[in-house]
């Protein structure tokens, strides 16, 4: 048993309960009681206290499927992953919507682009891959921000020309102040009339950022959503800073891991997740761990609802074959075979139940010893 109370510990030890209390007190308990419940390691260090031995019967079961270490003989350059942050009404929305319609090829779906939360543009010039998260305020990002994932390789700040800097701009340099995340700032709405775009990049440079206009490092390129104005030009700045930035990744030869963005149930499909992968290539057949499921991987889908049979790096893919729906922002990886994605399941289940007993049993001993 993983808990025991303080007077079942006494008639095990065959120790009268208030010897127990005294040396719990002396160990730096409070107002214990008989009551009391103890879990495994407080029992162990008090048995220890009267010479027993305590032998814990249903230690941890280890996960043995883990992040591999870098193999840097297997590192290739991957596409960047980017999201686009600013004021309200700044214009992220409709970026994005330029950007994506301007990728999308031809579809025989009527052109009718899936929402996944993500998508992949192939920019004009370079024909480089770029990948747009656009969910940002979404709670899965929520979730990996929490973890300390950074998911995001860059991000865009909207500025529009007629706005400028305001209170969400300012919050969004502070967190990518605090991420360290590098930037770009794209100054929106260059299509007015009467927009006074010296004055944004003079109110970005008092705000701390680093404007290329001022001798520092940060790009910002004049665009509109609207009219596409030099939309082609933020995207070579992304790529120009994603080569400084020499990401990389191990396309093959590691273990599958990424991050789930969102997931939905599918008529006639089942549970289906959207997977950003970071290492490796998914395909057919690999067996996924995201949080408390598991995914023989039955199929792959792009942004666009075709059929792909794998996904690289940077690459969101639809992923389906879950046991259960997985929950957006869980950390996926690949296990070698069902039977050990099955036990990291239930070792991660039975840790869960493990841990909210614990906080029970927290709040029950502080109960009783406010009854004291
Ligand atoms: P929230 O999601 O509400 O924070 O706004 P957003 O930043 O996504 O802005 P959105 O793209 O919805 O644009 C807000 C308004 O600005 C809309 O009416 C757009 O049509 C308009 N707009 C966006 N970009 C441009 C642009 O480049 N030029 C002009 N003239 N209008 C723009
Ligand atoms: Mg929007």
């Amino acid at each position: 048993p993983e808990f025991i109370t303080v007077s079942n510990l006494a008639t095990i030890m065959h120790v009268p309960l208030n010897k127990i209390i005294k040396s719990m007190e002396d160990l730096g308990f409070e107002n214990v009681r008989h009551n009391y419940i103890l879990e495994k390691d407080n029992a162990i260090l008090i048995a220890d206290e009267f010479n027993f031995e305590a032998i814990v019967l249903n230690a941890n079961t280890v996960e043995d499927i883990f992040s591999e270490p870098v193999k840097p003989g297997k590192l290739k350059p991957r596409p960047p992953v980017v999201t686009i942050m600013g004021h309200v009404d700044h214009g992220k929305t409709t970026i994005l919507d330029y950007l994506r319609k301007s990728s999308v090829v031809e579809q025989e779906f009527g052109g009718i682009t899936q929402h996944i939360g993500a998508f992949t543009a192939i920019t004009p010039e370079s024909k480089k891959q770029i990948t747009f998260l656009d969910t940002p305020g979404h709670a899965a990002f929520l979730k990996m921000r929490e973890r300390g994932a950074i998911v995001t390789d860059i991000v865009i700040l909207v500025v529009a020309a007629d706005d400028s800097v305001m209170p969400q701009t300012i919050e969004a340099i502070k967190h990518i102040k605090k991420t360290g995340v590098p930037l770009i700032v794209a100054i929106n709405k260059c299509d007015k009339h009467g927009v006074n775009i010296d004055k944004v990049v003079g109110d970005l440079a008092s705000h701390d950022i680093d404007v290329e206009d001022y001798g520092g490092e940060t790009q910002t390129v004049r665009v509109s959503g609207k009219t596409g104005l030099n939309m082609d030009k933020l995207e070579e700045a992304i790529i120009t800073l994603s080569e400084m930035l020499e990401l990389q990744t191990e396309p093959d030869g590691v273990a599958n891991e990424g991050w789930i963005i969102e997931s939905k149930v599918e008529k006639g499909v089942g549970y289906v997740a959207t997977v950003l992968v970071r290492r490796g290539t998914v395909k057919n057949g690999d067996i996924l761990v995201a949080g408390n499921t598991y995914c023989k991987v039955r199929g792959l889908r792009d942004e666009n609802g075709n059929s792909i049979k794998k996904a690289g790096p940077s690459s969101p893919a639809q992923v389906f074959g879950w046991k259960e729906l997985p929950v957006g922002g869980e950390f996926v990886i690949q296990a070698k075979d069902e039977r050990r994605a099955r036990k990291a399941v239930s070792h991660r289940i039975a840790r869960e139940k493990a841990i909210k007993q614990r906080e029970e049993v927290e709040q029950i001993n502080e109960q009783r010893s406010e009854e004291v």
